[in-house]
């Protein structure tokens, strides 16, 4: 007697209202966007959460372990991420479609680039038609010049109104994108900037407001507090900028301009981990998760921007300051490098 083995079938996958057919062994976001469902997404190998979406029937093998990007009550109320969840039954999801704001792709010319630093520089994009985000959200870059490539690069500024977008991009040692900008990416270059990605964004309350950013995850925040003036939040900040030496701060004066019109205390600290000890850097020195502490009240809101290390050591000492876990706001900016191994 045979026993055949039964061959994978097609299952389907309810998307909101919209139905749509998974073949085996593929992830929901690929057969998402395969079946031209407006789906969130951005890295798409796990690393930056965008595709988060709810399970609300059926069961999915997840190829990457999603506890290290979800937080624990994204995990309790089934929160799975869809670039990395192969559905194993027919299932039906929830998915916050563009939160309001359609995902577009707009054309644009690079016409500025700005260093900040010896390895951030602001890039300045005119696009053809105005793009609306929420100051906090982040976007994928894609340059005419670097074919087949793209990757996310968060708002600097809020939405401004001659179409004019402007990103802070680190160069990473080895990074094939952010090296292409630093070295080849010119005026007039052709880009095309596909967005609004993320939920990073500033939340109404009128909780005090925690905001750390690490080296150019400065950008966001930058965006947020520009968009938070012009609307009249009188929420006092407290503003930590990780950097490493006095040589990788930038936009201090921004800040200082920010800070001076801001209608209630702006604390600004500027913390430095690697300054030499003999320069003459009067400010502070250390990890800025070390001088969180001292300032993180149980009632703030926390708003935590940049490399995932920093991200989770901060999430870990605010949630051990007693500050709510609903109240605290992250964006990592990770990179292929960040990545958990495939299971
Ligand atoms: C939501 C979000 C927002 C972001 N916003 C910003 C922003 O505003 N500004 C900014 O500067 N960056 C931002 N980033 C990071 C950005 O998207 C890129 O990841 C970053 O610029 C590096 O891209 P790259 O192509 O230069 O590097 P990649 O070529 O992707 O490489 C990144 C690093 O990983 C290493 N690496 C690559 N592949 C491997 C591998 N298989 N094994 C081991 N190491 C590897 C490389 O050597 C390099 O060190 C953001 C990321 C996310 C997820
Ligand atoms: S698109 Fe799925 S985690 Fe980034």
């Amino acid at each position: 007697m045979f026993w055949r083995m039964s061959k994978p079938k097609a299952v389907t996958a309810t998307i909101n209202d919209q139905v749509i057919t998974v073949e085996p062994k593929e992830t929901l976001l690929q057969a998402a966007l395969r079946q031209g469902v407006d789906f969130p997404y951005s890295c798409r190998v796990g690393g930056c959460a965008t595709c988060k979406c709810r399970l609300l029937d059926g069961k999915v093998k997840e190829l990457t372990r999603s506890d290290y990007i979800l937080s624990d009550t994204e995990l309790d109320q089934g929160y799975i991420i869809a670039c990395q969840s192969v559905p194993r039954s027919d299932i039906r999801v929830a998915v916050a479609q563009g939160d309001g704001l359609a995902l577009r792709s707009v054309s644009g010319r690079v016409v500025a680039r700005e260093s900040l630093t010896h390895d951030i520089l602001e890039l300045r994009i005119q696009l053809e038609d105005s793009l609306r985000y929420k100051p906090g959200q982040f976007a994928q870059l894609s340059l005419q010049s670097l074919p087949g490539l793209s990757r996310s690069y968060s708002f600097a500024t809020s939405v401004r109104p001659d179409a004019q977008v402007s990103f802070f991009v680190r160069q990473v040692p080895g990074g094939v994108f952010s090296s292409h900008v630093h070295k080849q990416a010119a005026i007039g270059d052709r880009v095309t900037v596909a967005g609004p990605v993320g939920d990073f964004w500033l939340r109404p309350a009128d909780a005090p407001l925690l905001l750390v950013a690490g080296g150019s995850g400065l950008a966001p925040i930058m965006a947020l507090l520009e968009h938070a003036l012009a609307q009249g939040v009188t929420r006092p900040v407290t503003l930590l900028f990780g950097a490493r030496t006095r040589n990788d701060l930038y936009a201090l004066a921004a800040i200082e301009s920010l800070a001076a019109e801001w209608p209630a205390s702006f604390d600004f600290v500027p913390v430095l981990s690697d300054e030499p000890g003999d320069s003459s850097w009067p400010g502070a020195r250390g990890f800025v998760t070390a001088l969180m502490r001292e300032r993180t009240t149980p009632d703030c809101h926390a708003y935590l921007c940049g490399p995932p290390p920093m991200i989770d050591s901060a999430i870990a000492l605010l949630l051990e300051c007693g500050v709510a876990k609903a109240h605290i706001h992250a964006d990592r900016f990770s990179t292929q490098h960040d990545l958990p191994a495939t299971a």
